[in-house]
């Protein structure tokens, strides 16, 4: 292992939010229910015009989180290469009043961000840190890690699948007020 996981402090998430978050969308997960979701819910990839998401742009950015929220049971991690450099960070919200995704229970965490650099995606990073994640989460009593992500995003829905994670919620029409009417909620489910 070329690169080394650290716990990091508010005044360093510069350094981490300076990680692109950025993917390229190249196909999507299309949700296609059977008579009317009654029957149940299949997805279907399929291709798209390929498109740059940047999750940045709809947030205040990782070193506001603190402004936003009381961060103070939350925990950051940054991976490190040789070098000193950051490629790769997560973020565990926890234990926190006004984090809806928390449904004000204190045995799940919410893993509020990941993100690999693109030069070092599909090294086993990103599974390095939801291990690192699971276990912080189980020292706190947690059992199950909450995770947000989209139907456009394909290759993070495949990745947390290999990590163990089971789809347990479908939000058709959550992102209107973005503008994002067309993308779907997802959450996934790590359990502990
Ligand atoms: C999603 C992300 C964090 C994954 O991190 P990563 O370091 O690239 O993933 P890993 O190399 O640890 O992958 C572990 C396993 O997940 C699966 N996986 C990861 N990326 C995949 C992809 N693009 N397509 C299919 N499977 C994938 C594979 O099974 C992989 O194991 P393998 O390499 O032995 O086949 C990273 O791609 C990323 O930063 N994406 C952009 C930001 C983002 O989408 N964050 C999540 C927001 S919800």
């Amino acid at each position: 292992m070329d690169y080394k996981i650290i716990e990091l402090n508010i005044e360093d998430m510069k350094k981490y939010a300076g990680i692109p978050i950025s993917f390229t969308v190249e196909t999507i997960l299309v949700p296609v229910q059977i008579d009317k979701g009654v029957g149940g819910i299949s997805f279907v990839e399929q291709a798209v015009s390929p498109y740059i998401k940047n999750y940045e742009e709809f947030g205040s950015g990782a070193e506001n989180w603190h402004k936003r929220f009381d961060t103070s049971n939350w925990v950051r991690f940054a991976v490190i290469d040789k070098k000193g450099s950051f490629i790769g960070g997560a973020t565990v919200a926890y234990k926190t009043d006004n984090v809806n995704m928390l449904e004000g229970r204190d045995d799940i965490s919410v893993l509020w961000d990941l993100r690999v650099h693109p030069d070092h995606r599909g090294k086993g990073i990103g599974k390095s840190l939801i291990s690192r994640v699971a276990d912080w989460s189980k020292s706190k009593g947690c059992v199950m890690v909450k995770i947000e992500t989209q139907n456009i995003n394909s290759n993070a829905c495949k990745f947390y699948s290999a990590m163990g994670c089971r789809l347990g919620g479908i939000k058709m029409h959550e992102y209107k007020e973005e503008g994002l009417e067309s993308e779907v909620m997802l959450f996934w489910y790590l359990d502990l």
